[in-house]
């Protein structure tokens, strides 16, 4: 197989503006690859909600081209993307709209035409995934914000897509929920090869969970590559107004002030406890 073919979602000097003039993208050329977790990270107002926006077709490029496996999506009927490249919104008060959960869930995949009880079955499904279940007749505006972030998830869960684009989907989460839903979409990821695609402020799952990583500031971006090449450019990172995850901290300043000498640098702590234990001949 050919890189060509690998590829499912690129995007050629994509650049974006706002109707207020507001110059949110530039020149933007990346690409995705089939079965991959990409992640999007930048400050806040960088660019990736954005970005997402115009990858899902809800935005459309001012310039440039998005492309869903070498097809311009301009061309592409509107339900078909939506039914292949499903989004996670970042608030999702803009994305839940149905009176009660389980309507909301069941809207996507109703209006994909399952029968009945595949749409029940995928709902409820969803909604253990997310560890709501039971929630079916709960009334929307009744949930907190992070239970409405995984109704959220789960509605796109029931679709079940080709790609999932994420944005910010663990904020608001409590930190066993972050935990779960990190291990549920990384598992979806490798078992199913769904495609996802995430943007975050946790720095600290990106080692952990991602593949690859997107760095964008001021709507350009300024950095690509493994978490390890990403996060071993302190230069670069610090531009972007983005910090290493703790664990690399912690490293980073032993290493500085207090003369470590290790040619490893751990990013997770299961990487920190292989190096301690080399280090402390455990
Ligand atoms: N509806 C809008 N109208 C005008 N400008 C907008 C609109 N939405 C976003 N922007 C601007 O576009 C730029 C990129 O915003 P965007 O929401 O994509 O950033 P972000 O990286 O998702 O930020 P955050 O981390 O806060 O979610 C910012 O300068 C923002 O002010
Ligand atoms: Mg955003």
């Amino acid at each position: 197989m050919n890189l060509k073919e690998k590829i499912l979602i690129e995007t050629e000097a994509l650049t974006f503006s706002y109707p207020d003039g507001v110059r949110a993208l530039e020149d933007i050329n990346l690409y995705i690859k089939k079965g991959e977790f990409v992640g999007i990270l930048g400050a806040n107002g960088s660019g990736k909600t954005t970005l997402l926006r115009l990858l899902n077709g809800l935005l459309k490029p001012a310039q440039g081209k998005v492309r869903l496996e070498q097809e311009d999506t301009r061309g592409i009927n509107r339900d078909a993307l939506f039914s292949r490249v499903c989004t996670c919104f970042q608030n999702p008060d803009h994305q839940l709209f149905a009176p009660t959960v389980g309507l909301d869930i069941a809207f996507g995949p109703v209006n994909l035409g399952l029968p009945k009880d595949v749409v029940r079955a995928r709902v409820e499904g969803a909604l253990k995934d997310v560890d709501m279940s039971g929630y079916d007749n709960r009334a929307i505006n009744s949930l907190s914000y992070g239970q409405k972030k995984r109704i959220c998830l789960a509605g796109v869960l029931a679709m079940g897509p080709e790609v999932i684009l994420l944005d910010e989907p663990t904020s608001s989460l409590d930190p066993m929920g972050v935990n779960a839903i990190m291990r549920l979409l990384k598992d979806l990821n490798k078992r199913k090869g769904v495609t996802m695609v995430m943007s975050t402020h946790s720095i600290d799952l990106v080692p952990v969970f991602i593949d690859r990583v997107i760095v964008l500031h001021k709507g350009r971006i300024v950095s690509e590559g493994t978490p390890r090449e990403v996060f071993s450019d302190s230069k670069k990172l610090s531009d972007a107004k983005l910090r290493l995850p703790r664990i690399g901290e912690l490293f980073d300043v032993l290493r500085k002030e207090d003369g470590l000498e290790t040619d490893n640098f751990p990013l997770t702590v299961g990487e920190a406890r292989i190096e301690l234990k080399s280090l402390l001949n455990l």
